[in-house]
């Protein structure tokens, strides 16, 4: 199927489409590109497909497996490219599709399998079939494409039901007839320039199988699917009188009726056999904000390949509830025959170097300014490093997020003026947004755009915070100690030590080796390789035998405050060397 005539040169090249490699998923790092922010090639303050491409070999010296890239596709960026006018294109702001097809040629070549987004919910009000349906009459094809509804009351003006959107008021949006009379309403779970998708109409289903098509032939290596838990709606549209957003889980027993519906499932299903399909092993990834056992069901043996865990992403920096989300993930994942994956940040949440630099007082959903309480910086940073360190001893899948391993905080400083989150608007400025975790990346310690940019100017499409040159890649590369040859390291010894394949067992807190605040400590076992992690306040004495292998602070004989240990113990390890970047 991939030997179609419309196939790209680039789908049948490159080292990387080896049967034996089907499993890659299942042990993969995988390393977010948010394109608007990690490298400009022409100097317009906005990152491009071909600035991506000339950075590539960062992720190739990282030692990453695979890249996820946000969406890249033609969009008005009222939400960041998740408002996608057209599936089957490249913005001309991010380039062409001749620039793609040479991002995923270097990528491949340099043994990087390339991941896209897949916006399903939800299309752009730009997008060609909106516009007809807004053209079209109430009860045309056109409109059934989306979820058109009449309004209640006796003039139609209020909502066909009472959900909100996630970014705040109602989730559906009244338009102005032909005749230029208030007519029906659409539904839109996001902002009202994010219309959804009407899955129930078969022509919505083929149009999607045709977007799968078109960049699986290209070659890319799989998707990651956007709010893929919203796709069908409970029919007739049932009121629910609790916010859309927050946590979503059954209440009763029942799903709230714009979520995890049992008609997701046959979707994804058709995905799989489309993508099994194809050469190689294409894989999907759900982005689904749902509880553990939820979101396994959407990973079974026949459905996408894994999916977000965002409980471990939610989890505040204490032994105690580490521990039960990560044995509870493992356990409701294995139950499915579905790797684990594990995340800290992402380009809607808070960086994990700054979440951790506050103690749980501080509302950080809404986002921070510069008027809030500022998150403690070193103390973030020490323990985001320490958090890292754990993740990527677990086995299964690791997602970073780009200037994670530059140990970048937060822009928590962003003047509001330049904020381009929709939610600020639509909460009347009540909520922040995630514009801070989405400034471009520092490249270098000095110059235009902190070397972003290629050109001469350095405004960039969100200011850059004056010291984000002492985190820039060139400020790190090389230097030990530094987060960046942490990563370097931790990455290196996972690959070798293979503990992406492993399994994961806790050590007894009341092992030969007594502890001071044994309770703050997490101790397990992947292989060989023995992990230390301290969350409390006092040192933790290694055990005699340790050799140390890496090590997110500095250590002698005891684990610090805050930080991660990796060691072995045995005497027949030749695989790792010593290494405390
Ligand atoms: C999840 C995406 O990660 C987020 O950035 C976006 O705003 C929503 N889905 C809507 O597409």
């Amino acid at each position: 199927m991939t030997t179609a005539d419309s196939t790209p040169a680039a789908a049948q090249t490159g080292p990387l489409s080896s049967a034996a490699d089907d499993d890659w998923w299942r042990t993969a790092v995988i390393y977010q590109i948010y394109p608007r922010s990690f490298a400009d090639g022409d100097g317009d303050g906005t990152g491009d497909l071909p600035g991506i491409t000339g950075r590539l070999d960062h992720l190739a010296d990282l030692g990453v497996d695979a890249l996820w890239l946000s969406p890249f596709y033609p969009s008005p960026q009222r939400d960041g490219g998740y408002d996608v006018a057209d599936y089957r294109a490249v913005d001309p702001r991010y380039g062409t599709l001749a620039d793609f097809d040479q991002l995923l040629a270097r990528a491949h070549g340099l043994g990087i399998r390339v991941i896209v987004d897949l916006v399903p919910n939800h299309c752009s009000s730009e997008h060609a079939a909106f516009r007809a349906a807004l053209a079209a009459a109430p009860g045309s094809d056109e409109r059934a494409l989306f979820h058109f509804r009449d309004g209640r009351g006796p003039d139609g003006s209020l909502p066909p039901n009472d959900w909100t959107s996630m970014f705040e008021g109602a989730a559906w949006t009244r338009v102005t007839e032909a005749d230029g009379r208030p007519g029906q309403w659409y539904l839109h779970l996001f902002d009202p320039s994010q219309p959804d998708w009407n899955w129930d109409n078969p022509a919505v289903r083929a149009d999607f199988g045709r977007t799968l098509r078109f960049w699986l032939d290209r070659g890319v290596d799989g998707f990651r699917v956007d709010v893929c838990d919203a796709l069908v709606k409970a029919p007739g549209l049932p009121d629910w009188p609790r916010p859309t957003h927050g946590v979503i889980e059954p209440v009763d027993g029942v799903m709230p009726p714009m979520w995890d519906q049992e008609g997701i499932h046959e979707i994804f299903r058709g995905w799989r056999r489309l993508l099994d399909s194809y050469d190689g092993r294409r894989i999907l990834c759900a982005e689904a904000w749902l509880p553990p056992d939820r979101a396994a069901r959407i990973i079974r043996a026949d459905e996408m390949h894994q999916a977000f865990n965002f409980r471990f992403l939610e989890t505040p920096w204490q032994a105690g509830p580490l521990r039960k989300v990560i044995t509870e993930s493992l356990a409701a994942n294995d139950a499915v025959g579905a790797p684990t994956t594990w995340v800290l940040s992402n380009h809607d949440v808070m960086r994990h170097a700054s979440r951790f630099g506050y103690d749980g007082q501080v509302e950080l959903e809404h986002g921070v300014g510069a008027d809030d309480p500022q998150p403690d910086r070193p103390l973030g940073l020490r323990r985001a490093r320490a958090a890292t360190a754990l993740m990527l001893a677990l086995p299964g899948s690791a997602y970073l997020y780009q200037g994670e391993e530059l140990g970048l905080p937060e822009a928590t400083s962003l003047p509001d003026a330049a904020r381009q989150d929709p939610v600020w608007e639509r909460s009347g400025h009540r909520i922040r947004g995630r514009d801070g975790c989405r400034v471009p990346l520092p490249w270098t310690e000095e110059g235009p755009a902190l070397g972003f940019g290629t050109g001469t100017g350095s405004d960039t499409w969100l200011p850059q915070p004056s010291d984000y040159g002492s985190y820039a890649v060139a400020a790190q590369r090389g230097r030990p100690g530094s987060t960046l040859e942490l990563y370097r390291t931790l990455l290196d010894l996972r690959r070798r030590y293979r503990l992406g394949e492993g399994t994961l067992t806790w050590v007894a807190s009341s092992d030969d080796v007594p502890r001071p605040g044994g309770d703050d400590v997490l101790h397990l076992a992947n292989g060989p390789v023995e992990v230390v992690a301290n969350l409390g306040g006092h040192p933790v004495p290694l055990p005699p035998a340790a050799r140390v292998l890496a090590a997110s602070e500095p250590v002698t004989t005891e684990v610090p405050p805050d930080a991660t240990v990796w060691f072995t113990t045995g005497e027949a390890d030749t695989t790792g060397e010593a290494n405390t970047a």
